[in-house]
């Protein structure tokens, strides 16, 4: 496995310029794709409630390169910190979105001269960020018990708090399987990790949410480099896009985003909304990002279907373009896309590829790009709610 997520840095490169080639190398191809998902649309849009009110966040392109993001990143820490101010932000998701709240934590460091520490996803309790220089509260409460209101309104800080949780369960019972025992999705062998989240939510003033892409099935991981991906000629032809392993992943991609990630996801928003704490906070989205560099120029020898049938539901393109339509009709605000379109390569050669293909190391220039876009994006949606 291991093995296999090193050789997948190598041959991960090319995935950019094949799904490049998928996407936009055909244009009808790509138009078929497009149809095929605003078919998928308008089934849903039919039987939802109408939307009342514009989103006031204005859809900005995707950044275009990590060097335009990085200088600006203190300017955007003490804004957030500004906005924040008094007030509960929680953010709950799945590895990539505990990865923003940690590039957010590592670039409050220069702000707020302390290092908040987190024990990984699953131990994440809370973070009292945004205090004013020099405040000095005993380290111990400061890493134990949250802040209350009061002391939030005393100092202007603000309550960041992380909740694990890969397919954004929503059962009402904290004390639910889906939180408390080890679930293992029977559609792909993967297991989900669910923390409680709702009374979290319930106490948050701003919730930050997200849903990554649909895992490949455990047995694609068969030890072959191209891994098995039998499944994917069983499923229903969505896409007609020719005779491939590339053409059958996309499909399967379509499939898991339509008949599982799209369904799911809303579900989970309607019991948001039907929750009479929860429903008046300020709901956001963000979006995933692309599984691996996307560079595009990259020479083409093999592709990584892993990483294309991520990249394919989350990175820029089916979700993106379902969520845009149907967040609006739950209230949910989309926030503006965190990761560059083109990764840029560092001065580091070994922190050219992510972690896990989808994290950078902290420091590096992706990384500090990707925690100035978050930042920026939650100014954003601040600026646009208040
Ligand atoms: C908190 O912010 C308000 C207004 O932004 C300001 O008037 C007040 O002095 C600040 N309090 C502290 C402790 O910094
Ligand atoms: C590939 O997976 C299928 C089940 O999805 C299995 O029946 C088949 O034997 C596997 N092939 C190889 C070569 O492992």
């Amino acid at each position: 496995m291991r093995k296999c997520r090193v050789l997948k840095i190598f041959l991960v490169s090319t995935l950019g310029f094949l799904l490049f080639t998928v996407l936009s190398g055909s244009r009808s191809q790509n138009h078929l794709i497009d149809e095929a998902l605003d078919a998928t649309l308008e089934n849903y849009l039919h039987h939802l409630p109408i939307v009342t009110h514009k989103s006031c966040l204005n859809r900005h392109p995707r950044p275009q390169s990590p060097r335009d993001f990085q200088a600006s990143q203190r300017h955007f820490v003490s804004k957030a910190c500004q906005l924040l101010s008094t007030r509960k932000i929680l953010l709950v998701g799945p590895e990539t979105t505990y990865f923003l709240h940690s590039l957010w934590l590592a670039a409050l460091k220069t702000r707020d001269h302390r290092t908040h520490h987190c024990h990984g996803p699953e131990f994440c309790k809370f973070h009292h960020i945004c205090l004013p220089a020099g405040h000095s509260s005993s380290p111990r409460d400061r890493y134990k018990v949250p802040p209350t209101d009061k002391e939030l309104v005393a100092t202007n800080s603000t309550l960041m708090r992380y909740v694990l949780s890969t397919s954004l369960h929503t059962a009402k019972n904290k004390n639910d399987p889906g939180y408390t025992q080890v679930v293992v999705d029977p559609d792909t062998g993967i297991r989900l990790k669910n923390g409680y989240w709702l009374a979290q939510a319930r106490r948050a003033d701003i919730i930050v949410l997200n849903r990554g892409p649909i895992p490949a099935p455990a047995w694609t991981y068969s030890g072959e480099t191209l891994g098995n991906w039998t499944f994917t000629r069983n499923l229903p032809r969505h896409l007609v896009l020719g005779n491939s392993l590339s053409a059958d992943v996309l499909n399967a991609a379509f499939h898991a985003t339509v008949t599982r990630f799209i369904p799911e996801v809303l579900q989970s928003l309607g019991a948001v909304q039907q929750d009479p704490l929860i429903r008046h906070k300020t709901l956001a989205w963000h979006a995933s990002w692309f599984l691996g560099p996307q560079d595009f120029h990259a020479a083409l020898q093999m592709d990584d279907p892993w990483a294309l049938y991520y990249s394919a539901q989350g990175g820029m393109y089916m979700q993106n373009r379902l969520l845009t339509a149907l967040l609006p009709h739950y209230n949910v605000h989309f926030l503006s896309p965190i990761a560059p379109s083109r990764f840029l390569a560092d001065k580091a050669p070994a922190d050219n590829a992510p972690r896990d293909m989808l994290q950078f190391t902290l420091g590096t220039t992706n990384s500090e790009a990707m925690a100035t876009m978050f930042v920026k994006s939650l100014i954003e949606l601040l600026e646009c709610v208040k």
